[in-house]
């Protein structure tokens, strides 16, 4: 393992996330404009054989876990076969996917069978009308069914993302606590962030600290569990419950520090940071034929121009980004 993934800051990059596709099924407004956002021809999406080779390099830099994010993941139709062959790769130990669950349960057995490890499914409200409200879409028992399905299928904890947003879902916190109490879930309340067309405001927040002493006043024996250092989330459990509850604080308390992460965004350009404009284009690089150590030089480079923390939330609402569809969390 070479230094080609260490920043600046002694930070060891060993977790790669990759956007499959820019589309989505759903239109959730904490990620997406009503209109939507411009798309990339499909010639300039990375293919698959160019996924597991950039993928390749990395894990042969010492990434161990890589997450299919999107758009949305499962509507790629290979993504099955990508799964396998990133599987294959030697020194790969970890692999997951964040998907809103829609079409999961039935792709889920070829999934499995294919290796995938983890399951984070994003699920906002418990009630039917908001969620349509909240993905212009309609789709909600399907979710939840996909929930029901991963856990029957034997993951634990199926990870559920829930974004909080003041006046919209901020009253199901405890219901959504309740579900930890009888499954394998791990519920994780996470705080609103800015990126472009989302419409983000600060009076929207709903801040780790409200959640947690709101959790708390329902639930006084909520009591903290060990989370690792990259972890994103600050993990709990209500005495004897089966599941766990956390809190992923973006906004408030980031944990820039000990981030382990980086991006392979569906056009083949690598995002350093979730909220850096600075990407950098590993498709052009392969497609004008660069060599395996001159593609490692590229990401080297990338890597170590990777800031120490993320800019604050006020900076961050005002300065450009990508739209979260793009950048699959
Ligand atoms: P695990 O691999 O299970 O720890 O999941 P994760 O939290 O890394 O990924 P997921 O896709 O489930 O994202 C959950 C939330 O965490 C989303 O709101 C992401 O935008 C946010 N998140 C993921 N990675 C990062 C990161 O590197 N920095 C920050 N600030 N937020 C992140
Ligand atoms: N703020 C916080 N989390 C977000 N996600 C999408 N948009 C936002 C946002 N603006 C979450 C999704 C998904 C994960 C990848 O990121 O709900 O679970
Ligand atoms: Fe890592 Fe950037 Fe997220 Fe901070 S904001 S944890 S540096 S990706």
């Amino acid at each position: 393992v070479s230094d080609m993934l260490v920043d600046s800051f002694g930070r060891k990059h060993t977790y790669l996330r990759i956007s499959l596709t820019e589309r989505c099924n759903l239109r959730c407004k904490y990620c997406m404009p009503e209109e939507g956002v411009a798309l990339s021809p499909k010639t300039q999406l990375l293919s698959q054989d160019e996924i597991i080779k950039l993928a390749s390099l990395f894990v042969a830099g010492g990434v161990n876990k890589i997450r299919l994010t999107g758009g949305e993941p499962t509507i790629r139709h290979d993504i099955e076969e990508i799964c396998t062959r990133l599987k294959n790769l030697e020194g790969l130990k970890n692999i997951a996917i964040t998907t809103n669950g829609l079409v999961l349960a039935r792709k889920l057995p070829q999934l499995k069978a294919a290796g995938l490890d983890q399951l984070n499914i994003s699920l906002d409200t418990l009630v039917p009308a908001k969620f349509e409200l909240l993905t212009r879409r309609k789709g909600h028992a399907k979710v939840l069914h996909s929930i029901e399905t991963a856990i029957e299928m034997g993951y634990d904890p199926v990870k559920i993302n829930c974004v909080v947003m003041r006046d919209f879902n901020d009253d199901e916190v405890i219901d959504f606590v309740e579900l930890t109490r009888y499954k394998p879930v791990n519920v994780r309340f996470i705080e609103f962030m800015p990126f472009d067309g989302n419409v983000w405001n600060s009076k929207k927040l709903v801040s780790y600290a409200e959640l947690l002493s709101l959790v708390r006043s329902r639930f006084p024996s909520l009591m903290r569990l060990k989370d690792h250092s990259s972890d994103t989330a600050k993990n709990y459990t209500v005495q004897g419950f089966q599941g766990t509850v956390s809190f992923i604080t973006s906004m408030t308390q980031h944990f820039c520090s000990g981030c382990n992460r980086l991006r392979l965004m569906a056009d083949g350009n690598l995002k350093v940071c979730l909220f850096g404009p600075s990407e950098v284009s590993l498709r052009d690089a392969i497609r004008s034929g660069v060599d395996d150590s001159g593609l490692q030089e590229i990401i080297s480079c990338a890597v170590k121009r990777k800031k120490a923390a993320h800019a604050g939330m006020f900076e961050l609402a005002r300065t450009q980004n990508r739209p979260m569809i793009h950048i699959g969390g």
